[in-house]
């Protein structure tokens, strides 16, 4: 049999579909010619929430904001959908995992009953719709999307099938109507939104609400957005009364004791787009035990590690037979190596029970050989600090870590 035939014959299954022609549904138009006047954010009024949005909701845009249970994601959107219907749009919460009288109790927490919010608690995807109809909103939010099921569908809600479903339609009404809806989703154990991976390609935008369960502070930062950057974080406090927008939460990490105490050193750390001053925290003791113990909280474990050696070898300060614990303020936390610089200081001041001038502030990745490195941001983290007072920091002159060390302790 010669190789040609064979080629063919095993090809002969696959056919070249012709694809009927239609009639284009709209035509083609010069992009000159294209309005943008449906894509314009309009501002929710929570205004951390309209900086990571990208300015506000776009009509027609789809945002699906993630966190994890009870991290105060219905709190956020009953804000969000409140404030929106305060300036007189009509807002539809559905909500599949509460009853209307739970979300009714936390909106008189919150102060959320307003003319123009409507309260909806569905499961199925055609009563879902349904409500859009008779209700016609200029924003909807689904509370969550994990909990509503397409009745013709086999499989419970929350199952891939069903979220790829109830999402797919939820987004084809939102382009229809020019309806900007915001899905809440859930996330599984390692964090990652449940269902689907496709869920985070069918919508525009997505955000990820996180916070540490001892603090009432919370991020929400966007993973994508079609709109706007994604380096943007927003910042809230949980509180009694719902959530509160933290337009300047630098002060939060800071202790400030009136007399100044050794161990603690202030940084300036890169949230997204904005500088955050914060605080470091060590204490070193006599270990008594032949393994000494290194706890840390809000700093990385290798990290601090790696700076104890540092320390220890390029600079003299002993650390092998002490217990180490390091700790930021407020539940901040400090993982890019900007950070090393606080960190090291606070160790050393903890060590040599000297407190750091109160007026300092330290930013500065540390190499393997005590050199302290440039810092992506600097300028802003500078601005920043001497903002909140901090007239000190250590400057380019301060070429390593020991010398830095000079002129923190000795002032
Ligand atoms: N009466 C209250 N007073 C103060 N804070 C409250 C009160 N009730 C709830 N909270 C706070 O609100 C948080 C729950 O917020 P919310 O229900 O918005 O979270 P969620 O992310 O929607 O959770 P889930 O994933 O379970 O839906 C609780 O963890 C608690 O801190
Ligand atoms: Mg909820």
């Amino acid at each position: 049999m010669q190789e040609g035939s064979a080629s063919t014959k095993g090809l002969g299954s696959v056919r070249a579909i012709k694809p009927t022609r239609l009639v284009a549904s709209s035509s083609a138009r010069p992009i000159s010619e294209i309005s943008t006047e449906n894509v314009t954010a309009w501002p929710t009024g929570v205004g951390e929430f309209d900086r990571v949005l990208g300015g506000g909701l776009v009509p027609g845009a789809v945002v699906l904001l993630s966190g994890e249970p009870g991290v105060g994601k219905s709190t956020l959107l009953l804000e969000v959908a409140a404030n929106a219907a305060k300036r007189g749009l009509r807002v539809l919460y559905v909500s599949g995992e509460e009853s209307v009288g739970q979300v009714r109790l936390r909106a008189e927490r919150t102060g959320a009953v307003v003319d123009g919010l409507y309260l909806a608690a569905e499961t199925d995807l055609a009563n879902v719709l349904g409500q859009i109809d008779s209700i016609n909103p200029n924003l909807l939010v689904v509370d969550s999307v994990q909990t509503i099921a397409h009745g013709d569908l086999d499989g419970a809600a929350g199952m891939p099938a069903q979220i790829r479903e109830v999402a797919s339609n939820l987004i084809r009404v939102a382009k229809e109507r020019d309806l900007p809806v915001i899905l809440v989703g859930h996330v599984t154990k390692d964090g990652s939104i449940a269902g689907p991976r496709v869920l985070e390609h069918l919508v525009d935008v997505v955000c990820h609400f996180e916070g540490d369960r001892q603090t009432a502070l919370r991020f929400v930062r966007s993973l994508k957005n079609r709109y706007g950057p994604t380096d943007e974080v927003g910042c809230f406090e949980m509180t009694g009364e719902g959530i509160a927008e933290v337009a300047d939460p630098s002060g939060l990490f800071l202790s400030r004791p009136d007399s100044p105490v050794s161990g603690t050193c202030v940084t300036v750390a890169i949230e997204g787009r904005r500088a955050l001053i914060a605080e470091v925290q060590a204490l070193v003791v006599k270990s008594s035990t032949p393994q000494p113990r290194r706890v840390v909280n809000g700093v990385d474990a290798s990290r601090v590690a790696m700076l104890l050696a540092v320390l220890e070898r390029r600079a003299g300060i002993r650390v092998g037979e002490m217990d180490v614990y390091v700790s930021t303020v407020g539940g901040v936390r400090l993982t890019e190596p900007a950070a090393d610089l606080a960190i090291a200081l606070a160790i050393a001041s903890a060590v040599q029970d000297k407190p750091i001038a109160h007026n300092l502030c330290a930013f500065g990745e540390i190499s393997l050989t005590g050199d302290l490195r440039k810092v992506t941001n600097g300028k802003l983290r500078a601005n920043e600090a001497s903002r909140l007072g901090f007239v000190r920091s250590v400057d380019s002159e301060i070429k390593t870590v020991k010398a830095a060390l000079a002129l923190a302790l000795n002032w």
